[in-house]
């Protein structure tokens, strides 16, 4: 009994979660619900081991003196799901948007702004490179967690996510890892040489990043409280240009806040 008295996990205090929900709220506008306190508990405890720590109370003290241990704790707690080519009628309406939309004498510009690894804007990229080899063209992906950006930056994921790549893509523009690399892949070099990754807090005041034609704000504005959320479209949209298009997560409506965009599909708006 008492190895697993020792091993267990120290229990999080509802006072201590009310500072993590504090923390994430303050850091990045997401709002953390009250269930969510085991699964607080359960990816905050490898942190409280790796210092040994002996409560939540001594690691929120750490985070508060280590912007290091902050930065890794909100890596922890936000939700970093993605999947290649998600949604796919995005996809599809981008697929013949994209080319009818080509803009003269300078580069068409996409911004994936929750990209987390990176998904998402490299399977624009891939779309780009299929509908618009010849066009010039840039893709940015952005998000607040730097443990995801790492990744982004590689392009190299595990060979099980390869079926979620239409086989066409695939084949074009990833190349099968071998020897170490073996069980993974990477996007092309050439292909990754278009999509730049950065650091960005979508709950702050944004960087200097230009304007883009298209931007996917997708599954990120439900963690958001509802004050933040509408700062946090607001903001994005300043950086769409006219006749861009806006996209969202399909379970994610703009609702009054899309006032001024046309709707044109489902979860898929235009600026006048
Ligand atoms: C569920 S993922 C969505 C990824 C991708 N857009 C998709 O639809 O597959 C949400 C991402 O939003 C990021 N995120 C959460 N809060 C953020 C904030 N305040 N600023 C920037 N990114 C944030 C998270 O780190 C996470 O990687």
């Amino acid at each position: 009994v008492n190895a697993i008295v020792s091993l267990a996990a120290p229990a999080l205090s509802d006072a201590a979660y009310a500072g993590f929900q504090k923390l994430l709220r303050q850091h990045a506008g997401i709002h953390l619900a009250d269930g969510k306190k085991a699964m607080v508990a359960g990816r905050l405890a490898r942190r409280l081991k790796h210092h040994a720590l002996g409560s939540f109370e001594d690691y929120q003290r750490l985070i508060a003196q280590q912007s290091e241990e902050l930065q890794c704790a909100i890596d922890l707690l936000t939700t970093n799901e993605t999947h290649f080519f998600r949604e796919q009628p995005h996809f599809d309406l981008l697929k013949t948007w994209l080319p009818a939309n080509l803009p003269a004498g300078r580069n068409l510009r996409v911004w994936s702004a929750a990209a987390s690894s990176g998904q998402e804007a490299y399977s624009v990229a891939m779309l780009l490179s299929d509908v618009a080899p010849d066009a010039a063209w840039d893709v940015f992906g952005s998000d607040i967690s730097r443990r995801v950006l790492q990744q982004a930056e590689r392009g190299q994921y595990d060979i099980k996510l390869a079926s979620e790549i239409p086989p066409a893509y695939l084949r074009a523009c990833c190349l099968k890892g071998v020897g170490e690399q073996a069980g993974s892949f990477v996007v092309d070099p050439e292909l990754r040489r278009r999509v730049r990754f950065r650091q960005i807090k979508l709950n702050a005041p944004l960087p200097d990043i230009g304007l883009f034609d298209v931007i996917l704000l997708r599954n990120v504005l439900i963690y958001f409280q509802p004050d933040t959320k509408h700062e946090v479209i607001q903001r994005v949209l300043e950086r769409l240009r006219p006749g861009g298009l806006f996209l969202v997560g399909h379970s994610e409506s703009l609702g009054a806040m899309g006032a001024g965009l046309q709707c044109i599909a489902p979860s898929v708006y235009r600026k006048p």
